[in-house]
């Protein structure tokens, strides 16, 4: 006779394009992993997850193959992915043995079905029994504290890796949304470039993340420390290098975002409108870390724009609360009332 297991239990999983947060009920917050995974060989045998295999992008390795199974905010490679999720899901609950546990996870504010029925498939295929979706943006609202209990509007920007989610919430409710591809793997890629461009000097995408991180802003008295750009510089004439273009390339490359976001604010009616002039608007993701972008968002939308604390975990720990307390769900998920 089948031994029924004593315990199910429900997890909060954000699958981000950059990094996957699990939590679990009662336990809270117990992985944190970037989203990558490395496979041996041609039957992609997994070698690395998470921290371990993200060292080694950049690095080639012969019949080593570093994966991120995430692009843009959606599914690229669904085998990468559910190899990674089942890991970290099985990580996250200790490696017992389990019923399928229920998920919560967000979805991109605006996601096609084919987007949203692969991260759902993704999770089934990883272990998970039912999914519980909400669209990322309400998640991280929940997470930075917004009150969801208001009916005042409010704009919620979350800046990820690989997607921005621009949502106007009230009454704890997706009053408008809208999910653009585009995020800080973005000025990644503008870096990369400008540094080959301008250095001659030709840099992976995981050491142009570090140049943004400690040498990117968006304004030129923000610039941040001097960067060696290659461990050989010297023998490419470059040694430590104070990015100077740098604002001006960042400022460039973040047009489409801010733009997006405008579009959604002048779209709205004007009472809408009004109302979240009155509040701080609030900026979610890992991109609310570069220096500046508050005030870059600031003017180019005629709004004040803050940054949440912790801005890296808002989502994961808004869909915890949600997790936690899935009556105040609605059904269709767009809803949150507490
Ligand atoms: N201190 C920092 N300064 C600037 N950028 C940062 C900093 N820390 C992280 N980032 C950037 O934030 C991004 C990751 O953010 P986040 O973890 O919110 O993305 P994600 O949720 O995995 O992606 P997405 O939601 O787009 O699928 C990366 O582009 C990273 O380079
Ligand atoms: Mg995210």
């Amino acid at each position: 006779m089948l031994r029924l297991l004593p315990w199910k239990t429900r997890l909060a999983v954000d699958l981000g394009t950059a990094s996957c947060h699990i939590s679990v009920q009662e336990a809270g917050l117990v992985v944190r992993e970037p989203t990558v995974v490395a496979f041996e060989g041609d039957r992609r045998r997994p070698i690395a997850f998470g921290a371990e295999a993200k060292q080694m992008l950049d690095r080639e390795v012969s019949d080593v193959e570093v994966v991120r199974p995430l692009e843009g905010g959606v599914v690229a490679d669904f085998d990468a992915a559910v190899v990674l999720m089942r890991h970290l899901i099985h990580e996250a609950l200790g490696h017992r043995p389990l019923l399928a546990p229920t998920v919560v996870t967000g979805l991109p504010t605006r996601g096609t079905q084919v987007e949203n029925r692969a991260l759902v498939n993704v999770l089934r295929a990883a272990g998970a029994g039912e999914v519980v979706t909400v669209p990322r943006a309400l998640a991280a609202a929940i997470g930075a504290g917004l009150p969801m209990d208001q009916p005042e509007c409010r704009l919620i920007i979350d800046m990820g890796a690989g997607s921005t989610d621009i949502a106007v919430i009230s009454g704890g409710m997706l009053a408008a949304g809208e999910t653009i591809h585009y995020g800080g793997n973005d000025l990644d890629e503008a870096i990369r470039r400008y540094v080959h461009r301008r250095y001659r000097i030709s840099i992976g995408s995981a050491r142009a993340e570090d140049v943004k991180i400690m040498a990117g802003a968006l304004r030129p008295e923000m610039v941040g420390e001097e960067v060696r750009l290659s461990d050989v510089s010297d023998d490419n004439g470059a040694g430590a290098e104070k990015l100077d273009g740098i604002a001006e390339l960042m400022r460039g490359a973040l047009k489409p975002a801010a733009a997006e976001a405008l579009w959604i604010i002048e779209r709205l009616p004007e009472a809408q409108m009004e109302e979240i002039a009155q509040a701080d608007s609030l900026l979610t993701g890992g991109c609310a870390q570069l220096r500046g972008i508050t005030e870059l968002l600031s003017e180019e939308l005629a709004l004040r724009v803050t940054a949440a604390p912790d801005p890296l975990s808002c989502t994961i720990l808004g869909l915890e609360a949600i997790a936690n307390d899935l009556d105040a769900l609605s059904l269709d998920g767009r809803r949150f009332t507490r």
